[in-house]
């Protein structure tokens, strides 16, 4: 979490660090701040709230300085408040530090600093970094061009836990020194200026040309060049990455909300991600991927592995992967799969699913697979992200910078990737060569549905205006519908803050039908079709008990049966939960909207989770 942006260049540098901080609210929103260095000393601005509360302060217009670094912030240790805002200075006010992560040992780094006369006026885990820095600078004798790099390295040597930091020192005005271990971190290159930040969206107006950190390693940028090192300080080269990403697509682009600009990129999307893996009459292709039927033959299970979203999505792989691969596959929220000493060895293939590439448990996980003997591929939307660094293998979804909290476009591009690589098994394993050429057909059709199934929007608007006032939902599913129900719940829970309950539909009078009261709204989804007639007599049991019902289904099924009905396009089941999350992601938008929330930045959220 957490958002960080560096310049050095020749123009002011407020500007340009306040609007990568805008692009990097996603990350966090509880303070935000800037450090630039202005005639030889460091200035700070920072205050509590949103990156609008800093660009208000009086005198932030007056900082000409041309280096400097920011920071939007997702409070872990240390409330909200001004005190615990970044950037943090040093004591002699000779360094300024931003940083996204949690240092873990700054107890203990705490208590030596001020054993050795440093005082502390934060909270925060990230106020010993400039002061550790400091302590070793002060000692060390050697005044050379890389004594302010030694002594941040020094100082990073000492730290456990996970770190993206910029620092910037007085006596170094020329300069500015990045480092990173399981934190986000990328670096722009333009011309006679350079960049830093969490990620490349919030960069890309000004540049496509990225590099891109390991884990432990230091880059030491000026106007002119940018150095790179490794942990023991030794220069190292790095290539360039040219980034194809449009500057626009991570505008608004007259949308309201990017929530409701990356729900209308879904056909464009969907239509990347299949790119050209596969034609009706040709088998697919995955260049990157070595798998052989003997491999796949052998394989004991298939592990998929993810949090929120990308876990829902895992779950729809892992109904294709049984259906039409035959291999036995299981799902897992990634930090309850690291803790139950998983049963994982050689013969597993673990996948894993992140639309960042970044969240922490996501990756701890991936290196707990890779221990234990697993081949492990990463499914990610972000080329370099750290996930597809881990990876044996990496595979990507094309679906654009995602940049609202909640995920839309990235959800339904997981599920075609990973229905297209269930294909790509099956194909090996030459089995069910019935059902994968209709589905190829249903695939290349799929997006012309998404954008028949976009026009529901004004009847859906309409809808969610008589229930935006509810306090609890329930969405019931049966099979594939219980996991998109499980999605459409999130999404409902995390941008309305409305309390809702996903269930599959036959367990209900298990437990949770008690909680059924009058008017109660619960919505249905309904696109198995061997499975109609039982979520109707579910839903049955619901009416009677007073509940308001709305379905969402591509199934013939009498609408009076319901309050209301939303027929989306037929498709393979096997992609229903493509277009059956739709409407579902809509309802969610626009009860936000009504309620008058902040749609893309939602309260205690944000976009990469990157502490455990
Ligand atoms: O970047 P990732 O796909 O690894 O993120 C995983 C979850 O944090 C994410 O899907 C989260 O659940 C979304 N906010 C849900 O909309």
């Amino acid at each position: 979490m957490c958002g960080i942006v560096g310049y050095i260049g020749n123009q002011k540098a407020s500007p340009i660090l306040i609007n990568g901080l805008i692009r990097l609210e996603y990350r966090g929103y509880d303070s935000a701040g800037i450090s630039t260095i202005e005639k030889n000393s460091l200035s700070i601005m920072k205050d509590k709230g949103r990156v609008k509360n800093l660009y208000q302060l009086e005198g932030i217009d007056s900082l000409t300085g041309t280096v400097g670094i920011a920071h939007t912030r997702w409070a872990t240790h240390g409330k909200p408040s001004q005190e615990n805002a970044h950037p943090h200075m040093d004591n002699s006010k000779t360094f300024s530090v931003v940083h996204n992560g949690i240092i873990e040992n700054y107890h203990e780094l705490r208590k030596f600093l001020i054993d050795h006369g440093y005082t502390f006026y934060s909270q925060t885990d990230t106020e010993i970094i400039p002061n550790l820095v400091h302590y070793y600078y002060s000692k060390d004798t050697v005044s050379d061009d890389l004594k302010f790099l030694r002594a941040f390295q020094h100082a990073c040597s000492d730290f456990k836990g996970s770190y993206g930091i910029e620092i910037i020192c007085k006596d170094y005005p020329d300069q500015m020194i990045v480092t990173r271990k399981d934190s986000p971190l990328v670096i722009g290159k333009g011309e006679e200026e350079n960049y830093v930040s969490s990620d490349i969206p919030a960069i890309l107006s000004f540049t496509r040309n990225f590099y891109l950190l390991n884990d432990f390693e230091y880059a030491v940028l000026s106007r002119n060049a940018i150095s790179f090192y490794d942990q023991e300080l030794q220069s190292i080269a790095k290539e360039v990455k040219h980034i194809e990403w449009n500057a626009s697509s991570a505008e608004k682009d007259g949308y309201e909300d990017f929530m409701l600009k990356e729900i209308y990129e879904q056909p464009t999307a969907i239509r990347e991600t299949i790119g050209a893996k596969f034609s009706e009459s040709s088998h697919c292709v995955f260049d990157e991927l070595p798998f052989t039927k003997e491999y796949l033959a052998t394989l004991n299970r298939i592990y998929i592995i993810a949090c929120g979203t990308a876990m829902h999505a895992g779950l729809a792989g892992k109904n294709t992967f049984e259906k039409l691969c035959k291999i036995s596959t299981e799902v897992d929220v990634a930090s309850e799969f690291r803790y139950r000493n998983p049963l994982v060895d050689e013969k597993t293939l673990c996948i894993f699913i992140s639309q960042s590439g970044e969240t922490a448990d996501t990756i701890a996980a991936l290196k707990l697979c890779k221990e234990k003997g697993a081949k492990t591929l990463a499914i990610s939307n972000v080329i370099g992200s750290s996930i597809t660094r881990e990876a044996d293998y990496s595979i990507y979804t094309h679906a654009g910078p995602e940049i609202a909290v909640a995920s839309t476009k990235a959800y339904t591009s997981q599920v075609m990737l990973i229905t297209i690589l269930a294909i790509y098994f099956a194909e090996i394993l030459e089995c069910n060569q019935n059902v994968i050429t209709p589905l190829k057909k249903e695939i290349m059709e799929l997006p012309k549905k998404i954008e028949e199934t976009l026009t529901l929007a004004k009847s859906i608007q309409d809808f969610s205006k008589k229930i935006y006032q509810e306090k609890d939902m329930f969405f019931l599913g049966r099979g594939i519908d219980e996991t998109v129900a499980k999605e459409a719940s999130l999404k409902l829970k995390e941008i309305s803050y409305i309390h809702s309950e996903s269930y599959p539909a036959g367990e209900l009078k298990h437990g949770p039908i008690a909680l059924i009261e009058n008017d109660m709204t619960v919505i249905s989804i309904i696109t198995e079709p061997n499975l109609v007639e039982k979520m109707i007599s579910n839903i049955q049991e619901v009416i009677t008990r007073g509940a308001k019902t709305l379905v969402i289904t591509n199934q013939e099924i009498d609408a009076n049966l319901f309050d209301r009905m939303i027929k989306i396009p037929e498709t393979s089941p096997f992609l229903s939960p493509i277009l059956s999350i739709i409407p579902l992601q809509l309802l969610s938008y626009y009860i936000s909207k009504e309620k008058g929330l902040d749609v893309d930045k939602p309260r205690n959220l944000a976009k990469s989770v990157t502490v455990e």
